[in-house]
């Protein structure tokens, strides 16, 4: 069966998705994104996700394209024309096709975009088994990447970097030597006194749906979580390092740029974390 996309209305064979060259995502990064998990056909923590777009949409007052029930059925039905039950739903809302110019257009219209991708879960959870490797290097966002926009150069740098590091992620280091978050990702340790620790969500990081629930995780099972920054030394000399997303839920950092983490090995409470994440999340 062929892939299919969602494009303004529309489901269109992949092969031939197109969106106008004067589309404001393309030529201003002017939009917004989200990432979904699917889950056995089902989207997790998708209430969460809506929220959070519509919340980037306000602050850069781009209008909801639709309202919140058809959206919803579109990125089932994304899911469905594409048979993918484990794999994840990309949406993407840019301020729409209009003449260049960098004022916001008059009268257009959002342009949305849905695509859905399987993947094989048994891959996140060989590498959980293992862990990963992270480097870091120094945050050159601009200051709001609180808001999820598809302008996404510095991260895509970072994640190049850190691919050719050998490493899975890379984890960005504001002035102050503080980890804000990594290049798709939320930034945890575990202190040696056993406190999950990780950035608490102001403007400076993006304010992850799995972050967001695995508070709830750690609340449930009684964890003591303290929502502040850390150093990369701090990080480095923690009992566990561990970063958090839609599409690897849990994963353990066993380095951290070469220098090991605990014992080099997944820690128990990112392994607990990941275990329970499931319970916490809503499946719908
Ligand atoms: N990335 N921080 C950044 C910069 C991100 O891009 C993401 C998500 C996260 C984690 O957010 P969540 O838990 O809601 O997935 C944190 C998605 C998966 C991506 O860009 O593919």
């Amino acid at each position: 069966m062929s892939r299919v996309a969602y494009v303004n209305g529309r489901y269109v064979r992949h092969a031939d998705a197109r969106v106008h060259v004067e589309d404001r995502g393309y030529q201003f990064a002017d939009g917004v994104y989200e990432v979904c998990e699917a889950l056995g056909g089902r989207l997790v923590d998708e209430a969460r996700h809506l929220d959070r777009l519509e919340r980037s949409l306000r602050e850069l007052r781009i209008a909801m394209p639709m309202d919140r029930a058809a959206l919803r059925f579109v990125l089932r039905e994304t899911l469905r024309r594409n048979r993918v039950r484990e794999g994840i739903v990309y949406l993407q809302v840019t301020r729409g096709v209009a003449r260049r110019d960098h004022p916001f257009p008059a009268a257009t219209r959002p342009a949305v975009v849905v695509t859905a991708r399987a993947h094989d879960p048994a891959k996140g959870a060989a590498q959980a088994r293992t862990g990963v490797a992270v480097v870091t290097r120094s945050d050159e966002r601009w200051s709001r990447p609180d808001i999820k926009s598809v302008s996404l150069l510095p991260n895509v740098l970072a994640k190049q970097h850190a691919r050719e590091s050998g490493a899975a992620e890379c984890w960005f280091v504001d002035r102050d030597g503080l980890v804000t978050e990594g290049a798709s990702t939320n930034a945890w340790i575990v202190t040696a006194d056993g406190a999950i620790v990780t950035r608490a969500a102001d403007r400076s990081i993006l304010r992850g749906v799995t972050r967001t629930t695995l508070l709830d995780v750690a609340a449930g099972l009684q964890l003591r979580v303290e929502e502040r920054a850390f150093t990369v030394e701090e990080a480095k000399a923690a009992r566990e390092a561990f970063y958090s997303s839609a599409t690897t839920i849990v994963m353990p950092v066993v380095s951290i740029d070469g220098a090991a983490v605990g014992d080099g090995k997944p820690g128990p409470v990112a392994r607990r974390l990941r275990a329970a994440f499931r319970d916490f999340a809503a499946v719908t």
